[in-house]
């Protein structure tokens, strides 16, 4: 079958300024250099105040970037002497981190006190902030001044995050975890396909409980549920993520409500709609047993294994999508493969699409559940009225930015 080109990451490709200034959270910047070499952005060019390089050393940053890091306006490297312009001028965007509470004071003043505030005043692409300082100087009203200004000005300010801090205080003013940030700057610069829209995700396994200690459910991790609110969010949606349990964080931006059984889980989804999309890609049970025990069944107490009684549950999907006024409905199949190779595709094709008229729905994503459980990778196939494409094996955000890109374009015609 045909394999459609997938999404890239929004960090691919991207050029970006790495600004450090002074701040014990500079080690972290070290991993987050790491990071966006992996998400595969094309270069990070670290640029390091005085103070910086009191805490970590300009070599770390060198040996991570590949590349000399700049500290000085008057550094000779530079032909024509003018880092603080030929530096932005090759720069998809700058991402001060960790930003001082002296540095946001600078920038929100326009000042060009040293090379890297020089460059952010001389800049012609995005600037982005990352704060990091003691709480009581975050909360400090001439800090939330500079923080207002910044945004004004067209800056994005990313976090800070809550927490224990260096000093042993804890409080807001943290800067957020390389992975966090990471997140953010990909929502920063992807592309803002469902701007202004609502959209609703289910994710995980349920868990249908058998007495207060037992208790049903299924192998889905999560991860693709996950994969698909955090593409959302980053496509501008806002985005509600009803989740079963799972090990995983809730990502950035996404409000999570977490449910164990189907019934809940229907009861979360009707609370938070309309929206504009639904995409359901829990594994909900399709059963529940018909009675739980409120005490724990004890083999004691019994001669032989109790017998369970099953229940239908709500069909999550079909419910929303025969609503009057339906969201945009996207659902999942997870199938097993009973087939040989060259007839394995058109037998998920041909199920998925009797599902998708089944429940009611414009597209279905179809997978291979053992393939795919608990996997970071998957490949999908997606199923409309005019027919069918396949995602190739790819990390399930690559597939889901392509899913979204996919839903994106037919939400719009
Ligand atoms: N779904 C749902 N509520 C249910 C069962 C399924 O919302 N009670 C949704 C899933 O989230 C998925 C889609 O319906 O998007 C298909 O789920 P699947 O379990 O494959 O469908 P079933 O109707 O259970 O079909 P079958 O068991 O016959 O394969």
């Amino acid at each position: 079958m045909p394999q459609h080109p997938l999404v890239a990451d929004p960090l691919a490709g991207k050029r970006l300024v790495l600004g450090i200034t002074g701040g014990i959270a500079a080690y972290k910047s070290v991993e987050l250099a790491r990071l966006l070499f992996k998400a595969q952005a094309a270069s990070v060019q670290a640029v390091m105040t005085d103070a910086a390089t009191r805490f970590i050393g300009a070599a770390t940053f060198q040996a991570i970037t590949n590349q000399p890091v700049f500290t000085d306006a008057w550094d000779t490297r530079i032909a024509n002497g003018m880092a603080h312009i030929d530096l932005s001028r090759e720069a998809d965007g700058i991402l001060i981190a960790p930003a001082s509470a002296d540095f946001l004071a600078l920038l929100a003043q326009g000042r060009a006190s040293d090379l890297l505030s020089t460059l952010c005043l001389a800049r012609d692409c995005p600037l982005a902030v990352a704060p990091a300082m003691n709480r009581q100087m975050w909360a400090h009203p001439a800090t939330q001044r500079n923080r207002s200004q910044l945004i004004a000005d067209g800056v994005a300010v990313f976090g800070p995050g809550t927490g224990e801090q260096a000093c042993g205080e804890v409080g807001d003013g943290r800067m957020l975890e390389p992975e966090e940030l990471l997140d953010d700057l990909r929502g920063w610069f992807a592309p803002k396909l469902l701007a202004g829209k609502r959209a609703l995700v289910t994710a995980g396994p349920t868990f249908e409980a058998i007495d207060p200690v037992r208790g049903l459910t299924n192998r889905s991790s999560g991860k693709m549920g996950y994969a698909v609110a955090r593409a959302l969010s980053e496509a501008g949606a806002e985005v509600t993520l009803v989740s079963g349990p799972t090990a995983l964080a809730a990502p950035r931006g996404v409000r999570r409500i977490g449910i164990e059984s189907a019934v809940q889980m229907r009861d979360a989804v009707h609370a938070h709609l309309p929206t504009e999309l639904f995409v359901a890609v829990a594994a909900v049970a399709d059963w529940r047993p018909a009675q739980v025990s409120v005490k724990k069944i004890r083999k004691i107490e019994s001669n032989s294994p109790p017998e369970l009684r099953f229940v239908d549950n709500p069909d999550i999907l079909a419910e929303v999508a025969a609503l009057p006024n339906a969201p945009y409905c996207v659902g999942f199949a997870a199938e097993t493969d009973d087939t040989n190779n060259d007839q394995r595709d058109q037998a998920l094709i041909n199920l998925a699409s009797a599902k998708r008229i089944r429940k009611g729905v414009p597209l279905l994503v179809a997978n291979f559940g053992p393939d795919t459980f608990g996997s970071d990778d998957n490949a999908l196939i997606l199923v409309d009225r005019a027919g069918s494409i396949a995602l190739p094996h790819a990390s399930k955000d690559a597939l889901a930015r392509t899913l979204v890109a996919e839903i994106a374009q037919r939400m719009s015609v």
